[in-house]
């Protein structure tokens, strides 16, 4: 008998849910001898919707999917799971930062928060939903009173991190599996400090390989940051191809042992790392065990510059969640 891994995916009818639920759904992120279970939630009205998508994950006739609860109820949707993909919630339209849509989608997080508490000891959460730091934050401030670890709450920087690695290797003029040892510091928002300092391309430092210093310090650093916006600018919508297979790429990372040397990006709950805010949900590098632990690595080294940025983006996670304190 294959393992089963259930996992919930909030917000399922939604245009990042339908990029993701099929390759969940397929078997390809946990690999051919894990079956996947579903728990979809949705608020009341989209129901409907859901219902659509659900037929359609039959009509793949997938032959790892296992059983697919859909519900308008957080409990419901959390019991017994093993992930918990934080998606629902409402995205940004032009001229918005995501900071802007706290004070609607912050909220969400408590109930959820609430329910993973009473529903789900053993998970790992990876909060999309923006502003999905703070969101991550709110969900562990009360997800830790049920029990549940604080290092399980993760925000997604993930889709920063693989839009660097894009950018830096067309710089280079080389393949994208070449970039290594991204990291996105701090907040998904405009102030993140992709790291390409640290970031390594065939084993040797970015910064020998491309050398133009104005252009990794400058361009390259606002690209990232703005990268959601232009495709909100181009598309009228949000990323959704894009961020759904950053999530699934973080759902990976996460389920694997980090090879040795290497490091990827997520935003978890800080330790006193580098003299960060540890009660913030904070981008730094990270491994995974492969047995569910990720810790942050320790001791890489941070120029003037760098120390600078990770300043202005924990100054910008320190003010949002004032405004959430009283959601805690
Ligand atoms: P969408 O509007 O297409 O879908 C959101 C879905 O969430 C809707 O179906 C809605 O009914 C549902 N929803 C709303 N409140 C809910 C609740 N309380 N419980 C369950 N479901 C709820 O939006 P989308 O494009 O799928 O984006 C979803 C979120 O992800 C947005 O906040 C967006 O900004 C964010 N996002 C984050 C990243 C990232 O890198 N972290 C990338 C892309 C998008
Ligand atoms: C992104 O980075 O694409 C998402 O966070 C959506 C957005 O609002 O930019």
């Amino acid at each position: 008998m294959p393992r089963t891994v259930r996992v919930a995916v909030t917000g399922a009818a939604g245009q990042i849910g339908y990029a993701l639920l099929p390759r969940l759904a397929s078997g390809s992120v946990f690999g051919p001898d894990t079956r996947v279970s579903l728990s979809l939630l949705e608020i009341t009205p989209a129901l409907p919707a859901l219902e659509g998508v659900v037929m359609e994950l039959q009509d793949c006739a997938f032959p790892l999917l296992g059983d697919i609860r859909v519900t308008d109820n957080a409990e419901e949707a959390f019991d017994g799971i093993n992930w918990g993909l934080l998606v629902g919630s409402k995205p940004r339209g032009k001229g918005m930062e995501r900071g802007d849509l706290i004070k609607e989608n912050g909220p969400i997080f408590v109930g959820q928060g609430k329910a993973l508490s009473k529903a789900a000891a053993n998970v790992q959460v990876l909060v999309v939903g923006n502003p999905a730091n703070t969101n991550s934050l709110i969900a562990m401030k009360h997800g830790v009173k049920g029990g549940i670890p604080r290092e399980r709450f993760h925000a997604m920087t993930r889709l920063d991190q693989n839009r660097a690695m894009a950018q830096l290797a067309a710089k280079a003029g080389t393949d994208v599996a070449d970039v290594t040892n991204m990291t996105i510091w701090g907040n998904h928002s405009a102030t993140q400090y992709p790291d390409a300092e640290n970031a390594k391309i065939k084993g040797r430092p970015c910064t020998d390989v491309i050398g133009h210093v104005g252009w990794l310090q400058g361009e390259f650093i606002q690209l990232i940051q703005q990268r959601g916006a232009a495709v909100i600018a181009a598309r009228g919508l949000s990323s959704a191809a894009s961020a759904a297979n950053a999530a699934l790429d973080h759902v990976m990372s996460v389920d694997s042992a980090t090879p040795q040397g290497h490091w990827f990006s997520a935003a978890v709950a800080g330790d006193g790392s580098y003299g960060i805010d540890e009660d913030l949900i904070f981008g730094y590098p990270v491994r995974s065990d492969g047995k569910g632990n990720v810790s942050i690595v320790k001791g890489l080294e941070l120029s003037e510059f760098a120390r600078a940025r990770i300043a202005a983006t924990e100054k910008e996670l320190q003010e949002e969640r004032a405004v959430v304190q009283g959601l805690f």
